[in-house]
C-alpha cells in the first residue's frame, strides 16, 4: 500500500458512481445542497409525496460541493446545486455551472431583485445584514446607517468577521453599487479602523463579543440573532438580551438583504424534476419550511411564517438593489478589504 491508494480508490468509487447512467423515465432529483437543517427533511418528503419523485440528496461544505460539480463536469449527476450567499450563486454562474431557466412560476413568484435574469439562479429565502449593539453601552438612534460604521466616533468599538467571508463582500459589493468605488474604499478604511480586535471567530462570535462587552455593536445576519434568541440553552438568549438590533438605512436605500437559493445545472440528467422541484420551494407550503429553517424570511411576498421571534424583529425597508450585482462586485470589494489591511 501506498499513500496514494486510498486517492485512486476513491477516484474509482467516484467514476463508478457517475458511470450510472440516468433513465428518463426513472423519477429522481439529484440535490446537491450546502443547507443542513433539520427541517428540510419535511420539505423534501412533501416533494416527494406530491410528485412521486425520489430525492437524491448529497449534503457537503460549500466549497467542497463547488469543487466537486467542477470536477465532474459534463457527466455530474447533480440537477440542482442550492447554496446560501449570492456570492456563492454568482461563484457558481461564473463557472457555467447552471442552466438558464425560463419557468412563468418562478418569474412570476420570485421577486426580480432575487433572481439572475437570465434565470440561471432563484433565491428561495431571505437574511438582512444588520447592526447590533449592546444596550449598555449604544442608545437606539446612535447609529443609523452602514455609512456610520466608517465614523471615527466608533474607533475600537465594532466587531466583524473576516473581510473574505462572502457575507461581508456581498455588504462591502452593495457599498460599491451604492455609493462608487470611491467612498466605498474610503468605507472600508474607516470600517477597519473601527475593529475592536483582528476579525476573528462567525457572525454569532461578534454578537456574543459585543453582548460580552468587547465591542459596543456587530455586524450580522439576523438569522444569528434570532437562533440566539430561540436557543434553549440561558446563555444564548441572555446574549440575545443584551442586544438591540438597527435596521439600517431605513431612511434611504433600505437594509442589505442576501439571499439563499440554487438553479438547476447545465448537465442536469433530470430537467423535468429539477424545474419541477425549483417551482415547488416558490409554493407556499415549501417556502414557509425552507425560510423556517434557518430562521429566514420567505422571498416570496405574503407567505405566512411561524416564528414568533423572527416576526419580532418586526417590519423594515428592503434594499430593492438585484442582489446578483452584489456578487458581480465581491472581487473588488477582497481587494479593497485588502488595501485597507482588513483580513
Ligand atoms: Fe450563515
Amino acid at each position: 500500500m501506498t499513500d496514494r491508494t486510498p486517492m485512486l480508490l476513491i477516484a474509482l468509487l467516484t467514476a463508478a458512481v457517475v458511470a450510472v447512467p440516468a433513465t428518463a423515465q426513472e423519477k429522481v432529483l439529484n440535490l446537491y445542497t450546502a443547507r443542513h437543517y433539520q427541517t428540510d427533511e419535511a420539505l423534501y418528503a412533501n416533494f416527494t409525496k406530491q410528485t412521486g419523485i425520489r430525492i437524491n440528496r448529497i449534503e457537503g461544505g460549500e466549497d467542497a460541493l463547488f469543487e466537486r460539480i467542477k470536477n465532474e463536469g459534463a457527466n455530474s449527476p447533480a440537477d440542482v446545486f442550492i447554496t446560501v450567499d449570492v456570492g456563492r450563486l454568482w461563484r457558481a454562474e461564473q463557472a457555467g455551472f447552471f442552466a438558464r431557466l425560463r419557468s412563468p412560476a418562478l418569474e412570476s413568484r420570485v421577486p426580480a431583485a432575487y433572481r439572475d435574469p437570465q434565470g440561471q439562479w432563484f433565491g428561495f429565502s431571505a437574511r438582512a445584514r444588520v447592526i447590533a449593539y449592546n444596550k449598555d453601552t449604544v442608545k437606539p438612534r446612535e447609529i443609523r446607517n452602514y455609512e456610520d460604521l466608517a465614523d471615527p466616533k466608533w474607533k475600537g468599538r465594532l466587531c466583524v468577521r473576516s473581510s473574505s467571508h462572502p457575507y461581508n463582500l456581498s455588504l462591502v459589493g452593495s457599498m460599491i453599487a451604492h455609493l462608487g468605488e470611491q467612498k466605498a474604499e474610503e468605507w472600508v478604511r474607516g470600517l477597519k479602523n473601527n475593529l475592536a480586535r483582528d476579525p476573528k471567530g462567525g457572525d454569532t462570535d461578534q454578537l456574543k463579543a459585543t453582548a460580552a462587552g468587547e465591542c459596543d455593536i456587530a455586524v450580522a445576519n439576523t438569522y444569528y440573532i434570532v437562533r440566539l434568541m430561540r436557543s434553549g440553552r440561558a446563555e444564548d438568549k441572555a446574549v440575545a438580551q443584551k442586544l438591540g438590533v438597527v435596521w439600517p438605512n431605513q431612511d434611504n436605500r433600505g437594509v442589505h438583504m442576501n439571499i439563499s437559493g440554487g438553479g438547476m445545472l447545465k448537465h442536469a440528467p433530470h430537467r423535468e424534476a429539477a424545474v419541477r422541484f425549483l417551482e415547488y420551494l416558490a409554493s407556499d407550503q415549501a417556502q414557509a419550511y425552507f425560510a423556517n429553517g434557518n430562521n429566514e424570511w420567505p422571498v416570496v411576498p405574503g407567505v405566512a411564517i411561524i416564528n414568533p421571534e423572527l416576526e419580532s424583529l418586526g417590519k423594515f425597508k428592503m434594499d430593492a438593489i438585484n442582489v446578483g450585482l452584489l456578487g458581480r462586485n465581491q472581487p473588488m470589494a477582497q481587494r479593497m478589504a485588502d488595501r485597507a489591511g482588513y483580513r
